[in-house]
C-alpha cells in the first residue's frame, strides 16, 4: 500500500503530538490526580485461634494522613467520610497525622474526631509526629476521644486486645511493655507504625495480626521495577498482606504524600479488613 507524503506528515505529526501529551500528561496525573484519589481497598484476614464471636469483625484502617503544607484537610475529611461510610466495628489509625509542624495536629484530629466505631478508635504515633512535637499530635488526637496506644494496650471488646508501640525509628517501641496487660489466649492486633518491625513481633508470637502505613507504598511504583524508593523500616513490607510466620501484618499505603507530593500506580486508600477464623 502506498502512503501519500501528505497522510505520512499527517500521521507523524499525531504521533509526535500524542507523546508530546503523554509526557505532559504523566507528571500532571502523578501530582494532581493521583494523590487525591482515594481507594477503598477491601481485605479478608484470616486468623488462627480467632473466637467464634469475633469472626467477621470489620476493622477500619487509615494512615500517614501527613496533613500539612502538601495535604489540606480536604484529604483527610474525604478519607474520614470515606471509612465512615463502610461503619467498620473498630477504627485503627497508624501514625504521621501531621508533616512539618504540630500546629496542624488540631484540624488533623479535628477530622479524624468524626470517626465512630462501636468498639471504639485507636492510634499509635509515627515518625512524622515524632519530629514535630508527639506530646502535641497525642493531645489533639487524645481531645477528639481517640485512645493513642504509646506502649500499652487496651481490650477493645470482649476478648479483642489492641496494642500500639511508639514510633519504632525513634526508638521508642517497647514491646513487652505494650503487650504487658495482654493475656496469652487472647488474639492480639497490635499497631506500629513501621511495618519493618513485624519480623521482631511475629518471632515474639504474641500478636496475631500488625497494622502499619509509614511506607506509603513508595508513592510511585514504576512497571516491572516496582517502588524505586522506600523508607527506612518500610523496604521490606512496603505494603498489603503479609504472612510472617503465625502472624499476619496489613500494611496501608497511607492517604497523604511527602515530597515530592507525587503518587504513579500507588492510590491513597482506606482500608476495612475483615477477620475471619482460619486454621492454624
Ligand atoms: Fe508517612
Amino acid at each position: 500500500m502506498r502512503v501519500s507524503r501528505r497522510r505520512f506528515l499527517r500521521w507523524t505529526l499525531v504521533g509526535v503530538g500524542a507523546t508530546g501529551l503523554g509526557c505532559l500528561g504523566g507528571p500532571a496525573y502523578a501530582a494532581l490526580i493521583e494523590p487525591r484519589w482515594l481507594t477503598l481497598e477491601r481485605v479478608e484476614v484470616g486468623l488462627a485461634g480467632l473466637p467464634a464471636h469475633l469472626d467477621g469483625l470489620r476493622i477500619g484502617l487509615l494512615s500517614d494522613l501527613h496533613h500539612g503544607p502538601l495535604v489540606p484537610t480536604e484529604q483527610v475529611e474525604r478519607a474520614v467520610a470515606l471509612l465512615q461510610s463502610q461503619a467498620p466495628d473498630l477504627i485503627c489509625l497508624t501514625g504521621d497525622y501531621v508533616s512539618g509542624s504540630a500546629d496542624f495536629a488540631p484540624s488533623c484530629a479535628a477530622e479524624l474526631g468524626r470517626l465512630d466505631a462501636p468498639h471504639g478508635v485507636y492510634a499509635c504515633l509515627g515518625n512524622h509526629d515524632h519530629w514535630t512535637d508527639p506530646e502535641q499530635v497525642a493531645s489533639a488526637l487524645e481531645s477528639q476521644g481517640i485512645q493513642v496506644l504509646r506502649n500499652r494496650a487496651v481490650e477493645a471488646t470482649a476478648g479483642l486486645w489492641v496494642a500500639g508501640v511508639d514510633d519504632v525509628w525513634e526508638r521508642q517501641a517497647d514491646l513487652e511493655t505494650a503487650l504487658a496487660e495482654v493475656p496469652p489466649s487472647a488474639p492480639a492486633i497490635l499497631l506500629a507504625h513501621e511495618p519493618d518491625f513485624a519480623d521482631e513481633v511475629a518471632a515474639d508470637g504474641r500478636v496475631a495480626l500488625q497494622l502499619s502505613g509509614h511506607s506509603h507504598g513508595g508513592q510511585v511504583r514504576l512497571p516491572i521495577i516496582g517502588p524505586p524508593i522506600l523508607p527506612y523500616l518500610g523496604r521490606k513490607y512496603p505494603a498489603g498482606l503479609h504472612r510472617i510466620g503465625p502472624m499476619q501484618l496489613y500494611v496501608s499505603r497511607g492517604i497523604g504524600v511527602i515530597s515530592p507530593p507525587v503518587r504513579f500506580r500507588c492510590r491513597p486508600e482506606v482500608s476495612v479488613l475483615e477477620l475471619r477464623s482460619a486454621p492454624p
